[in-house]
């Protein structure tokens, strides 16, 4: 599971076993290269409440998104995929929605939405929004009558245990200041369950009046002319509703419990046939899963559920200090031979739930950190599946340099310290893993230009600018040829120019090499060859390839050598033939 659930809690390694596809294999290679716009895209997440404020109340906002088309579009991404942005009391920015029909104030009105939109459309790109239905706000209607009473219509929409049975088994809450995920509600006397926050409770999906709720929302948005749709921690949505009791310690490996539940599958097929087969919308699943099997079932497309799903396995090799190179290729030449026949996945290092890609994967130092971004950008450009990639990234954005709790907003980030507080835990400590690992890192406001608060907004930041806004913005990248900017724009649309890059075979090479990455992409006759080092000296990829005659498509160093000897976090895209 990704960190986005864990400071100091859990490390839930167990997510996804090395368990190969079972599954009967009836479809061919072809399948993974049948083309389709999903997985030809460049999906740019776009994270609203730090992207651009236009009213001055420090939060970002839809008119910030849209004076900013114009530099989304100059990246060449063809996606964007948006955080929520409907009304919410914000215990979890915006993934504890109160009104899915409407847009939260803080970020604007339906009109804004509507040109922004169009905006998009007009330039060619396509907006995907992120779905959160395992869970809504308790300030959600649905939520308000369902607890008003154990006779409410409203009730079976959620998970209710009557206090007269006793104690509910005990369930795990990721974001809760004990991680109980009952709370009691003496309006009632009843506990309702919530995974999340407590102001996030969990939706019954085994309500069928539930899920026609969330397919005629997602119909009216489909309507509006939305492109796809991101389901958030829909792994989780279906329970095992008698609620056994789980071993001692299910905690530390719970997705193997949450995940995969109950008819989960039944709800995704009957989604796809009520709502996905009818627009010309891309899906994608927030987590894949335990097992590769897992992953299959729910983008296998004979089985109309979902597109694409995306595994959390490589994004949480990165620890405060350091993580191993060879793992990192195990895991994802692992997925990428487990989804060679059939299904399709996302590729990302980063989002909204994770630290800064440079400062988790690469090196944020002066002296290391455009290459090093550069490196890794290369790397999630030339991998099989659709690059997912977080804004602020393509500057090199860092982590965001907090020293006190205060500097938190995160809700899992201070419910978790107030938890370590309370069980007389070592605070610095937590204070030095959160300021690598807090969501938070990931959050502060985009970093446009090196006027005040980085010309995020004009008023006071909802978070920090970060401090280093004068040397890493948008501006003055757009200056420099060789910024971690233009090199981004550079590999975006080599991957475009490049259907290798999109749909090529993935294979390995020299995969006990501890410091480079390299692997070929090839397709009807073209090969091209990756190399890239994770180091921050020079190293040798041994390839056993005669690099002379290859052509050198990118680097992210002028005069790469052609003898596979690699700069510091040097990238190399070479041609082979
Ligand atoms: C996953 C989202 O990405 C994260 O930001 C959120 O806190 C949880 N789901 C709960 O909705």
């Amino acid at each position: 599971m990704s960190n986005f659930f864990t400071p100091l809690i859990i490390v839930a390694a167990g997510l996804l076993v090395s368990k190969t596809c079972t599954g009967q294999n009836n479809r061919t290679a072809k399948d993974t290269t049948d083309r389709k716009w999903w997985k030809e895209a460049v999906v740019y997440q776009v994270y609203p409440r730090s992207f651009k404020d236009m009213d001055g109340d420090g939060i970002g906002d839809l008119k910030g998104i849209i004076s900013k088309l114009d530099y989304i579009k100059s990246l060449g991404v063809d996606v964007v995929w948006l955080n929520p942005i409907y009304g919410s009391p914000n215990d979890d920015n915006g993934y504890d929605v109160s009104d899915y029909r409407n847009i939260m104030k803080d970020f604007g009105t339906m009109d804004d939405f509507d040109t922004m939109l169009k905006g998009m459309h007009t330039r060619g790109i396509k907006l995907v929004m992120d779905l959160v239905v395992n869970h809504s706000s308790d300030e959600h209607e649905w939520f308000k009558q369902s607890r008003s009473s154990r006779k409410n219509p409203y009730r079976e929409y959620y998970h209710w245990w009557n206090a007269e049975k006793g104690k509910p088994p005990y369930r795990y809450s990721l974001f809760d200041v004990n991680h109980d995920a009952w709370r009691y509600d003496s309006l009632t006397n009843a506990y309702y369950l919530h995974y999340f926050s407590r102001k996030q409770p969990d939706l019954n999906w085994e309500n069928p009046k539930l899920r026609a709720e969330v397919y005629d929302i997602m119909k009216f948005w489909a309507d509006k002319g939305i492109d796809g749709f991101r389901l958030d921690a829909f792994q989780f949505a279906a329970k095992d509703t008698t609620f056994p009791a789980f071993p001692n310690g299910f905690e530390r490996d719970f997705t193997q419990y949450y995940g995969m539940q109950g008819n989960l599958h039944g709800y995704l097929q009957e989604m796809n046939q009520e709502v996905l087969s009818k627009y010309n919308v891309m899906s994608v699943a927030e987590g894949a899963g335990n097992t590769f099997e897992d992953a299959h079932n729910l983008v296998d497309a004979n089985r109309n559920e979902l597109n694409m799903a995306y595994a959390f396995e490589a994004v949480d090799i990165a620890k405060p200090d350091g993580y191993s190179v060879v793992h990192l290729k195990d895991v994802f030449t692992k997925w990428d031979s487990a989804f060679t026949d059939k299904g399709w996945l996302s590729i990302f290092l980063a989002n909204h739930d994770q630290a800064r890609l440079v400062s988790r994967f690469g090196n944020d130092s002066p002296q290391f950190r455009e290459a090093s971004s550069k490196m890794l950008t290369t790397f999630i450009m030339t991998m099989r599946g659709t690059p997912y990639y977080y804004n602020g990234d393509e500057l090199g954005m860092t982590n965001a340099g907090f020293t006190k709790i205060e500097d938190y907003r995160d809700v899992q980030t201070l419910n978790e310290y107030q938890r370590q507080k309370n069980i007389g835990a070592d605070m610095q400590a937590y204070l030095k893993f959160i300021a690598f690992s807090s969501r938070d890192n990931g959050r502060t406001p985009f970093q446009w230009d090196a006027t005040q608060n980085s010309g995020f907004t004009k008023g006071t930041p909802w978070i920090n600018v970060n401090s280093n806004y004068k040397t890493i913005n948008a501006a003055s990248q757009e200056k420099d040829p060789n910024s971690t900017l233009n090199y981004f724009r550079k590999v975006v649309k080599l991957r475009k120019n490049n259907p290798v890059l999109v749909y090529g075979k993935y294979t390995l090479i020299d995969r006990e090499n501890p410091d480079t990455y390299a692997y070929t992409r090839e397709l009807n006759g073209k090969k091209l060859l990756i190399l890239l080092n994770f180091k921050n000296k020079a190293m040798n990829a041994k390839t056993g390839i005669d690099l002379s005659k290859a052509t050198i498509l990118l680097s992210n160093y002028d005069k790469p050598s052609n003898t596979g000897r690699l700069r510091p976090y040097g990238a190399v895209i070479y041609e082979l033939n």
